[in-house]
């Protein structure tokens, strides 16, 4: 750890002031080399109260943080935050087979390699976004079709803590895994499976959650069907730590009705007429709802199907 984060920690972790001079003695370092350090965090978006007497106080900062994270968190997380990363999902694999905690969440605020299902893109820029993987051992219930239950409920837990940055809108679920709002995606949730081949630990899951919160500008391809979810400065450490608080619930009660209910309140496809890639076919249709196994049910001219699995590749907007 640099010097800027010891101090940073040690200030968070104090949650008052620490004398210039305490802070030095602490870490070995001069008077000076602190100043300069606190002066280096002011500068780039952190906020620290001076006091020629009492010290430094740490306020708030808008850069992802561990010890931040950590604080209010009941549960023991082997914790990473990374300034950049090719993938989070790529550096929660390689924790998997070495995990010396049961959960661990892998964090960055820019990915250079970030992707979604199909080894899709997932647009990933600096300082604007939540990229976040979480490793965990499989439930103990898991079964085959577990996986399409755990992404159904991350999907509705993760609205539900976007929801609450903009109370007024209604954050939607595009099957199966994607966020949506004002008809363009915010968010991506991924689900992989984990199982060593060369070490002792348990099979494991690794679900990934990227939200774009306000980026400035999008690459051509994704401008007209990806947003931001507010112009509003979000404090992204605060809705990690949300996501992470609720995430032991979701693991115990994924298949519970509830989750599926929510999930299908907020299905963004109801009622919209889909084209579905389905392996090497393509169905068109109308979608009629969501089954009690996360299927999609399209009403197609040969009557209602529904697909556990799928893309949709198409839809039909009215206005
Ligand atoms: C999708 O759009 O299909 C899912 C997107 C999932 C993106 C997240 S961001 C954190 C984690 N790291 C990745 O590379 N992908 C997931």
């Amino acid at each position: 750890m640099d010097l800027k984060a010891q101090i940073l920690e040690r200030l968070i972790k104090a949650g008052d002031w620490v004398r210039g001079p305490q802070l030095a003695t602490e870490l070995q370092v001069t008077r000076a080399g602190v100043a300069r350090a606190i002066q280096q965090l002011k500068a780039t978006g952190t906020t620290i109260a001076s006091h020629p007497k009492l010290g430094y106080r740490f306020e708030r900062t808008t850069q992802l943080n561990a010890a931040l994270i950590q604080a209010g968190l009941a549960t023991d997380w082997q914790l990473e935050v990374w300034e950049t990363l090719g993938s989070t999902q790529d550096r929660a694999r390689q924790l998997a087979s070495a995990a010396v905690k049961d959960l661990i969440a892998v964090i960055a605020n820019h990915q250079t390699a970030g992707y979604g299902r199909r080894g899709r893109e997932f647009y990933s820029p600096a300082q604007t976004g939540v990229y976040l993987s979480i490793v965990s051992p499989l439930p103990v219930d898991w079964t085959p079709d577990a996986a399409g239950f755990l992404t159904g409920a991350v999907a509705v837990m993760v609205s539900e803590e976007i929801q609450r940055l903009v109370p007024s809108e209604k954050i939607e679920i595009k099957w199966v895994n994607d966020l949506y709002l004002h008809n363009r995606k915010v968010a991506g949730i991924l689900t992989e499976g984990w199982q060593a081949l060369d070490t002792p630990q348990p099979p494991k899951v690794i679900v990934g959650i990227g939200i774009n919160l306000n980026p400035s500008e999008w690459p051509v391809e994704i401008a007209d069907r990806a947003t931001g979810i507010t112009t509003q400065t979000v404090d992204r450490n605060q809705l990690v730590q949300r996501l992470l608080k609720r995430w032991p619930t979701v693991l115990t009660t994924y298949r519970d009705e509830r989750w599926l209910t929510a999930y299908r309140h907020r299905q963004w496809l109801i009622g919209k007429q889909v084209t579905l890639q389905y392996g090497q076919q393509l169905v068109t249709g109308t979608v009629q709802g969501i089954g009690d196994q996360y299927a999609l049910q399209v009403a197609t001219q040969t009557g209602v199907k529904a697909y556990g699995a799928g893309e949709v590749v198409k839809v039909k907007l009215t206005n």
